[in-house]
């Protein structure tokens, strides 16, 4: 048996989907314990493409249950649609599915505020799917649970509170609000659909480890996204960090046995915010264009730069990493030469700590490139010696394994060291 907790460690879009559906062939239940539908995590099995929002990652596997933990903030009608789409693949999704009943619901008001701020000037670049004011209502105590959400009297009151809280907000911002009526007319039938899901998620999540099952615990966004550790105000509203398997999925820190660090072999940032790395130039078109890097939810072409060595040590530190899996080596193929940031220089000074507005230069080292495609590599020894030392360079920096190596967008197109769900 084996609790592993798998988190981004850049700022999102390392490839968490594909990792999780990989490691969910030994898993018996997998747990998203933050953030909402602003993730967007991609599947590619037999040619076809998945991109999941709410639902957890592991569930093409039938044998697998999964959990939507409180730590989440649920759109409903998000959710409902994505249980649509898997059942249109033949993906019974709905007898597998709990939802923590303390889980935040995300209703048509948050989705107004966050896109009426993202249109004026303090705009950072949101997924404008409700998120962040969600996380306001939780943590100023008015939230609409899930379990509220069951309770059309407690939802009527809850709705009404949190409407008034916001009225002068979305007034100074020039938009309207919906009635409370508009609000909760909707929710009749989504309540219905929903109930047979909702559960004490953390008890149901405690028996599965009492009963000695795996399990699997998928962070969504990333390290530099946190709400606390991350690149600060630029972040999302949520513990995209190791510790939000804690709280999100109500577990103790006694009860993880692994946590996974998803690397990408480049970096990438959708939205506004620092990134000393970023290429503005033919080079990081490139690495847009190979890694296909859009936004999965949004569309977004994604910020593109080269690798962050100090960034990564920093979330290797902060998630206390025992292990990382390295995706899409292969979009490197085919560069001259890679630059990596080794350190960073603020104020003339060379450090290994991004200072708190994110602002420095990168110090880089230049490493050989390699020009072989990498989808015939299945082991380590078969991958271009330029290409394996890349990788043996990052392990050496971050003083752990690499235990995976992304060679390619479907489920097959991995090398697997080290499968942490396998004790
Ligand atoms: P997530 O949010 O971390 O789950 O990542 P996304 O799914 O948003 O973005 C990662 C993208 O990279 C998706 O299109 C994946 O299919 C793709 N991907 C994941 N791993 C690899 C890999 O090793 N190689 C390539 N070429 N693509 C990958
Ligand atoms: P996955 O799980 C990449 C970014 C947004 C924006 C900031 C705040 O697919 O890796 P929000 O809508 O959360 O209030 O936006 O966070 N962001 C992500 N970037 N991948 C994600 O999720 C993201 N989720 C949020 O682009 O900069
Ligand atoms: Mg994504």
């Amino acid at each position: 048996m084996a609790t592993v907790v798998i988190v981004g460690a850049q700022w999102g879009d390392e490839g968490k989907g594909k990792v999780v559906d990989l490691y969910t062939a030994n898993a018996d239940m997998v747990v998203r314990y933050a953030g909402g539908p602003n993730a967007g995590h991609t599947l590619v099995v037999g040619g076809e493409k998945t991109i999941v929002r709410l639902v957890p990652s592991g569930i093409l596997h039938e044998q697998t249950s999964c959990v939507l933990g409180q730590g989440m903030v649920i759109d409903p009608t998000v959710l409902l649609a994505e249980i649509e789409m898997l059942d249109k693949r033949g993906v019974t999704a709905r007898k597998r599915l709990w939802v923590s009943d303390r889980a935040h619901v995300i209703l048509p008001y948050h989705i107004i505020v966050d896109s009426l701020r993202e249109s004026g000037l303090n705009a950072i670049g949101t997924t404008k799917r409700g998120v962040g004011p969600c996380y306001e209502d939780k943590i100023a105590r008015r939230g609409v649970t899930i379990g509220t959400l069951m309770d059309a009297q407690k939802t009527q009151k809850a709705v009404e509170q949190a409407l008034s809280a916001w009225a002068p907000v979305v007034a100074a911002l020039g938009g309207s609000l919906p009635t409370v009526a508009e609000v909760t007319d909707k929710l009749g039938a989504i309540r219905e659909e929903l109930a047979p899901m909702v559960c004490d998620a953390a008890k149901r999540v405690h028996e599965a480890i009492v009963a000695k099952k795996n399990i699997l615990m998928e962070g969504a966004q990333g390290t530099l996204l946190d709400i606390d550790h991350g690149t600060y105000p630029f972040v999302t509203s949520s513990t995209a960090t190791a510790g939000g398997a804690c709280t999100g999925a109500g577990i103790g820190p006694t009860q993880i046995d692994a946590v996974v660090g998803l690397v990408k072999a480049y970096t990438t940032r959708v939205g506004g915010g620092p990134f000393p790395t970023e290429l503005n130039d033919a080079t990081g078109e490139r690495l847009r264009q190979r890694g296909g890097e859009f936004g999965s939810v949004t569309g977004r072409p994604r910020r593109t730069g080269w690798l962050d060595l100090p960034a990564l040590r920093y979330a290797t530190r902060i998630n206390g990493l025992n292990g990382f899996a390295f995706t899409k080596l292969d979009v490197l193929s085919g560069e001259d030469t890679l630059q990596v940031c080794t350190s960073y220089k603020v104020n003339g000074k060379v450090t290994d700590d991004l200072p708190l507005d994110g602002i420095a230069e990168p110090v880089y080292e230049t490493f050989a490139g390699w020009k072989e495609d990498l989808s015939s590599c299945s082991s380590m020894e078969s991958l271009p010696g330029a290409a394996r030392d890349y990788v043996r360079m990052v392990e050496k920096a971050l003083g752990i394994p690499a235990w995976l190596v992304g060679t390619g967008q479907e489920r097959a197109a991995t090398i697997v060291t080290h499968d942490p769900m396998v004790r």
